[in-house]
């Protein structure tokens, strides 16, 4: 297939737009034990029978700890001027604490000289949800003391790695970390405690603040900012006067799932509407804590995959696809998915609107900031066809409709740098093991083999013309 997109094309991006495809460490490296890696929470997790689809590991995942040449050429082959991935902190400090495992760094530092040997910028994330499991056996982020850990392993790989880094990213999506990781256990390291889950919000939040000063005081000039998970919320009031009842659970729903990590690091205050269930006790935060957290950010990465509908409902009464009520809303109002609107393979609503909308929000909570976004993408069930080709019409479809959102909100004066789709490889999706496929290049994973699929070489024509071609009217899915 080929796609034309039109000179002077409506759907341009702005000059200078960063164009990337993003991994993160324990979901593409494997070499799980090589040059002196210590055990991550990840590990242990994945080896707990029960906990991931299939029993799969990451112990070998797309082998690209070796294969990172080959991944650095298909990029280069994309057009794609930045790669975001994560540093692996159990490989700079397999013990937690000390000592330095130089192996680690020079891991790094040779993955970044292959990029920039192909005019590739890196955007590293410093904390991709692999914890070293010797941090975790003294508490983990529900202890105060591991934000400090934090900020000596950031000094460390600024100091190394500070002169080949463009932007680093303390955190990637400390939501889904206190929400599956803490609260429902579904993720590593497997706790189901809510104090814990209020706890780590905070020293999670503090380990940002302190990793970004120990990163600036390491590389002057460091770019340095986060990256959330954020979800907005649409409301659908009926006709029975639902519309203040609705509001009251929007501002709830948005608390949990923006305002306790955006307020904190925008404002330095913690959500006035959040169920206080899932805040920090007081007792938890001491002075100068929040003003760690909210010193001004370079830049705010956005991960979007989809947003949350509500509407009045009765929760007693659900029908398919209507969720349980929103945790903290009162009665009357439940999750639901629109008529019309598809899914993706991960049963995740396809909603570029709410995309368009969150950049908007954004862009009045922090006016000028300049917004990334560091994941967007969805999963299909692909497959190599008898040519070999990976026909992934479906990701082609949510890429185009969420890059139009994208160039709309440009366009409206949204200060959108660049776009990462997330991801570059299949990979290990946590708990679902291999079996959720995300990449714009399928892996083979017995063979490790790569097959860029159709949405790559979509993904290359938007890159080239740094605009979004038309898909043809007889598009077929
Ligand atoms: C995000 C994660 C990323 C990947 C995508 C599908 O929550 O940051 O690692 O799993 O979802």
């Amino acid at each position: 297939m080929t796609y034309v997109t039109s000179p002077g094309e409506p759907l341009a991006f702005p000059q200078g737009f960063a164009w990337g495809a993003a991994t993160a460490a324990y979901q593409i490296e494997g070499a799980a034990d090589a040059d002196g890696r210590g055990p991550s929470v990840w590990d242990t997790f994945s080896r707990t029978p029960g906990k991931v689809r299939g029993g799969d590991t990451g112990d070998v995942a797309c082998d690209s700890y070796r294969r990172y040449p080959e991944d650095a050429d298909l990029l280069a082959s994309l057009g794609l001027s930045s790669y975001r991935f994560s540093i692996s902190w159990p490989r700079i400090f397999p013990t937690g604490a000390g000592p330095v495992n130089q192996a680690g760094l020079d891991h790094y530092k040779a993955l970044l000289d292959t990029l920039a040997e192909r005019g590739i910028s890196g955007a590293a994330t410093l904390f991709h949800w692999d914890l070293p499991q010797a941090l975790q056996d003294q508490g983990g982020w529900a202890s105060r003391d591991i934000a400090l850990r934090f900020a000596d392993y950031a000094a460390v790989v600024g100091e190394a790695l500070g002169d080949r880094v463009e932007r680093w990213i303390t955190l990637n999506e400390p939501l889904v970390v206190t929400d599956l990781g803490y609260r429902t256990g579904i993720h590593a390291p497997g706790i189901a405690d809510e104090a814990a889950a209020a706890a780590a919000t905070h020293h999670l939040l503090l380990g940002h603040g302190l990793a970004t000063a120990a990163l600036r005081a390491a590389v002057p000039g460091a770019q340095v900012g986060i990256t959330l998970n954020l979800t907005p919320v649409i409301v659908t009031p009926d006709a029975n006067g639902s519309a203040a009842l609705l509001e009251r659970a929007r501002l709830v729903a948005d608390a949990k799932h923006n305002g306790v990590f955006l307020e904190p690091l925008l404002f330095g205050r913690y959500p006035e509407h959040a169920p206080a269930a899932i805040l920090p006790p007081a007792a938890l935060i001491r002075d100068g804590d929040l003003a760690a957290i909210s010193a001004p950010v370079d830049f705010l990465g956005v991960n979007y995959y989809r947003p949350q509908h509500l509407r009045p409902g009765d929760p007693a009464n659900l029908r398919l696809r209507e969720y349980p009520p929103v945790p903290g809303t009162e009665g009357g109002v439940v999750e639901y998915y629109p008529a019309g609107l598809e899914t993706t393979n991960m049963d995740w609503l396809i909603d570029p609107d709410g995309l368009y909308e969150l950049l908007v929000r954004l862009s009045k909570d922090a006016p000028g900031l300049p917004l990334y976004i560091t994941e967007n993408g969805c999963a299909a069930e692909d497959y190599p066809n008898p040519d070999g080709k990976v026909n992934d019409l479906e990701r082609i479809k949510f890429l185009h409709q969420h890059l139009e959102a994208c160039a709309r909100a440009a366009r409206d004066g949204v200060n959108l740098a660049g776009y990462y789709v997330w991801s570059l490889l299949d990979n290990f999706e946590w708990a679902y093991g291999y079996q959720k496929r995300f990449g714009i290049v399928y892996v083979d994973f017995p063979t490790g083999r790569r097959i860029p699929k159709e949405s790559a070489a979509f993904v290359a024509e938007v890159v080239r013309a740094n605009a979004i071609p038309a898909l043809p009217a007889n598009w077929p899915v």
